[in-house]
């Protein structure tokens, strides 16, 4: 069935779903009150980088089926809105700005009337804090035939077409009573492609699906803050995070994923959401409950503090030394740099003296706009050329892959820190380099045999990734 759908808020998250809802069969149109970002939608240009997401935005536009706007009087004819607007964090630095969601709820309350009472859906993808949902229902369903469900996103970057057409789980928050199932028909009906592939929907009240997903991102953090709290304890004893890590990863009770030590979290998510959560559970009197997001929060920071400290110790002072950084953006695959602990560790540098060239395939437009004046070169042999000192910040596939022994004739002295453990320390002593790692002694440990039946796979962004020695 062909649903007529709008998109409110086409930032990543919605621009992926308009997108995908278009590739599932149908009519789709985006809004968003930034013009600049309409246009460039509509000519076929993605705001920002995304494997598959050009793909998918073409063939919607191809297809006539995907269509983005600025005027809500345009929305009017749709059955279902999503709202994909963001939810930054507060300037009190803890709590989740609501007023996008709320204007976008005022600018729909004004267009449904419209509808004459037809069953319209407005489905939520944004992360709130609990009670949010209740809230924006009861502006909203005061208009005749309007309904709110929440229908939380947990697309990551990088992957984000293939977690929205294939996600691990579909959750739909509802309150329980009369309408429940007339209101989850309508999503089934919106995702019937996906929930034919054999995706498992799950439904629930709204307060425990907004949880879901603040939870999620919670639970997230808090396991690489832990592995990295960890690697505090093997830089004090001289053990090495990666061999704990990948131990304990095989423990399927804990898992290997986001169980990679190095530099930290960031992005867009994970740092303002666990700060989020947090606030929302002092509001609920809960606060003690979620303390401990203080530590995972504290944790996190103190890598990049860590890094900066390594830095100036490897080089015994900051003032005047080149530095060269290996990436920008908070993770490989993105041109996000929000929050990105690269670029803090670059710019901490920068401050403390140090002459700090930075590199990255596809973060540095971001980059630039976020620390004007930054020193960026696209390319990685030019920006490796007379560095005094290179740090890997961000694991790029063209980082890990990076020759020791060529590499080493390209800069002024051969000394790295490998800030994401994924480089393989044996590799670089033995072409000559001081090679120092977050998490990792500085020397090799006595050789341990080799288990044949260990062999490293190819590494997606959230796998453990186990270099060097087994
Ligand atoms: C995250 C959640 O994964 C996603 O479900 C949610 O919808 C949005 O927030 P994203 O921000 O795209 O997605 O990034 P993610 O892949 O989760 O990585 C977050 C950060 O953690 C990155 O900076 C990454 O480098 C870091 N990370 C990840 C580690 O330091 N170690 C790990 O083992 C995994």
């Amino acid at each position: 069935m062909t649903l007529r759908i709008s998109v409110i808020g086409i930032g990543y998250l919605g621009a992926v779903h308009a997108a995908s809802m278009a590739e599932l069969g149908h009519e789709v149109i985006g809004l968003d009150v930034d013009r600049d970002r309409v246009a460039a939608l509509q000519a076929g240009h993605a705001p920002f980088h995304e494997p598959g997401f050009d793909e998918l935005l073409q063939r919607g536009l191809d297809s006539g089926r995907l269509r983005f706007t600025s005027d809500y009087a345009e929305l009017a004819d749709a059955d279902v809105h999503f709202l994909g607007l963001g939810t930054p964090q507060l300037a009190d630095g803890m709590g989740a700005d609501l007023g996008h969601l709320r204007s976008a709820i005022a600018s729909l309350t004004e267009v449904l009337p419209a509808r004459g009472g037809a069953p319209t859906l407005v489905v939520g993808k944004s992360t709130v804090p609990a009670g949010t949902s209740r809230e924006l229902a009861a502006t909203l369903e005061q208009v005749d035939g309007a309904r709110l469900m929440w229908n939380p996103e947990f697309l990551r970057e990088g992957f984000a077409v293939q977690d929205t057409l294939v996600p691990d789980r579909l959750v739909y928050g509802v309150p329980s009573g009369d309408e429940q199932d007339e209101r989850v028909a309508m999503l089934d009906a919106v995702y019937a492609p996906i929930l034919e592939r054999g995706v498992t929907r799950l439904v629930m009240g709204y307060e425990a699906a907004e949880l879901v997903k603040a939870s999620a991102n919670a639970f997230l953090a808090t396991k690489i803050s832990f592995i990295n709290a960890v690697a505090e304890m093997c830089e004090a004893t001289g053990a090495d995070v990666t061999d704990v890590s990948r131990a304990l990863g095989m423990d399927d009770r804990i898992g290997a994923k986001f169980l990679r030590a190095g530099l930290g979290f960031g992005g867009g998510c994970l740092p303002k959401d666990i700060r989020a959560f947090l606030a929302s559970a002092e509001d609920h009197g809960v606060g003690d409950a979620l303390g401990f997001l203080r530590e995972v929060d504290a944790v996190n920071g103190r890598r990049r503090t860590r890094m900066v400290a390594l830095a100036e110790e490897t080089l015994g002072g900051l003032e005047g030394r080149r530095i060269t950084v290996l990436g920008a953006a908070f993770k490989p695959d993105s041109d996000d740099v929000r929050d990105s602990p690269a670029l803090e560790v670059a710019s901490r540098l920068r401050a403390a003296g140090a002459r700090v060239t930075v590199t990255d395939p596809e973060a540095l437009r971001t980059a630039q706009r976020r620390i004007p004046g930054l020193c960026t070169v696209p390319d990685t042999q030019d920006a490796l050329r007379d560095a005094e000192l290179v740090l890997l910040l961000t694991e790029w596939r063209e980082y890990r892959d990076l020759d020791p022994v060529a590499t080493a004739d390209l800069v002024a002295s051969p000394r790295i820190i490998d800030g994401r453990a994924v480089l393989d320390p044996q590799a670089w002593r033995e072409a000559g380099w001081e090679f120092r790692a977050l998490g990792r002694p500085d020397s090799e440990a006595p050789e341990a045999p080799q288990n044949p039946g260990s062999s490293e796979g190819p590494v997606s962004s959230d796998e453990a990734i186990t270099p060097g020695r087994v």
